[in-house]
C-alpha cells in the first residue's frame, strides 16, 4: 500500500510539472468535440480507451469534474480492502481515460474487482461497460459548488493554469470550455439514463448529509456485505477531516487542494446575483422537471 501511494503521488508530481508555464489555451485540447487537459490525456490514450474490456464485476465510478470523486474512489477502495479478499496493487492515474496508451495492457493483470473512474461524458464510454452490464456509479453535486470548486482547483493547483478571475471562470464553465466539458451536457445525458439497469446515482450533498446510510447504499448496489461495523468505520474514515489528513500522504503537495474546504454552498462565497440567477436559469432549461433535479434537490442546495 505504501509503494502504491508513493506512486499515485509521484505520477501526480509528473502531471504538475507538466504544466508549469502552461498558459489556459494550452493546457486544452480538443477530442471529438471536448477539451481535455494535455497533461493527463491524449489522443492516443482516448484511442487505445475504446478497445478496453471492462468486466462484469468492475465498479465504475462516473462524475464530472469537482464532484467528490476522490472522495468515492477512496470509500470504494476502502470497501473493497474491507470486505473482499482483494488487495490490489493499483499504481495508475485513477480516472481510466488519463495516463499512457499502454495503461490498458497493465490494467488487464489487475484483479477483480477493479475500480475504473471517469469524468468522460455518458456517450464516450468504453462500450464494454454497457455490453458487459458492469454497474455504474454516478456521483453529481450541486453545480453552482461544483463551479467553485473547480476554479478554486484552478487557481491554488500548483502549476495548473489559473483564471485571471471567478467571472472569467464563470463564463467559461456556463458555456462547457472548461476541462471534460458542460456539466450540463454531462447531466442532461445521465438524466436520460437515470433509471437504466445497472445504474446508481448518488449526490455529494446526500454523503454529507449522512455518510453512513450512503456508503451502505453503494455497498448494497455493487453487492458487498460489510457488518454495521465496518460500515461505519469506512464512513469514520471518509469524513472530510480524516481524508484531508491523509491527502499529502496519498496525492502529494495536492491532496490538501484537492480535499480543500468539503463543504456545501461554499458557492456563496464566489457567486454574484446575476451568475446564481444566469445558472437558476440555465439549470431550468436543461434539467428542469427532470428526476435528476429532484436527486439534486436543486431548490434546497442552489439557492441563496
Ligand atoms: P471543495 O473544493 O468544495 O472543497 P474531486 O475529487 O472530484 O476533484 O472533488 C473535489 C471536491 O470534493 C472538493 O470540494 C473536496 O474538498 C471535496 N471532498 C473530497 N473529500 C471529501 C470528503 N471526505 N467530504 C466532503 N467533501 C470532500
Amino acid at each position: 500500500m505504501a509503494k502504491q501511494q508513493m506512486k499515485l503521488a509521484d505520477e501526480i508530481e509528473k502531471v504538475l510539472a507538466k504544466s508549469k508555464g502552461l498558459s489556459l489555451k494550452e493546457l486544452r485540447f480538443f477530442y471529438q468535440g471536448t477539451p481535455y487537459p494535455v497533461t493527463i490525456c491524449s489522443a492516443e490514450t482516448f484511442k487505445a480507451l475504446e478497445n478496453l474490456e471492462a468486466r462484469r464485476d468492475d465498479i465504475v465510478l462516473v462524475s464530472y469534474p469537482k464532484c467528490g470523486a476522490n472522495w468515492l474512489i477512496q470509500l470504494l477502495r476502502d470497501l473493497l480492502f474491507t470486505t473482499s479478499q482483494t488487495k490490489q496493487e493499483n499504481m495508475e492515474l485513477p480516472f481510466i481515460e488519463c495516463g499512457d496508451p499502454e495503461k490498458y495492457e497493465r490494467m488487464k493483470k489487475l484483479p477483480s474487482p477493479r475500480i475504473l473512474a471517469t469524468h468522460l461524458h455518458y456517450d464516450n464510454l468504453p462500450k464494454s461497460i454497457f455490453k458487459n452490464k458492469a454497474k455504474i456509479l454516478v456521483l453529481f453535486r450541486n453545480p453552482k459548488d461544483t463551479a467553485a470548486s473547480f476554479f478554486h482547483f484552478h487557481n491554488n493547483a500548483p502549476n495548473v493554469p489559473s483564471y485571471s478571475s471567478w467571472d472569467e471562470f464563470f463564463s467559461e464553465f456556463m458555456s462547457g470550455k472548461v476541462s471534460w466539458g458542460s456539466y450540463f451536457d454531462h447531466a442532461v445525458a445521465w438524466n436520460k439514463h437515470i433509471e437504466d439497469e445497472n445504474v446508481m446515482i448518488i449526490t455529494y450533498e446526500d454523503l454529507k448529509e449522512n455518510l453512513t446510510t450512503g456508503v451502505q447504499k453503494i455497498a448494497e448496489f455493487f453487492g458487498f456485505s460489510p457488518t454495521a461495523e465496518r460500515i461505519q468505520s469506512i464512513a469514520d474514515r471518509g469524513s472530510f477531516q480524516a481524508m484531508r489528513e491523509k491527502s499529502q500522504e496519498l496525492y502529494g503537495s495536492i491532496g490538501p487542494i484537492l480535499f480543500r474546504k468539503g463543504v456545501v454552498g461554499d458557492w456563496k462565497n464566489l457567486f454574484t446575483e446575476a451568475q446564481s440567477q444566469e445558472m437558476d436559469a440555465k439549470f431550468k432549461e436543461c434539467l428542469g422537471g427532470t428526476k435528476l433535479e429532484a436527486h439534486l434537490k436543486y431548490n434546497v442546495y442552489c439557492k441563496a
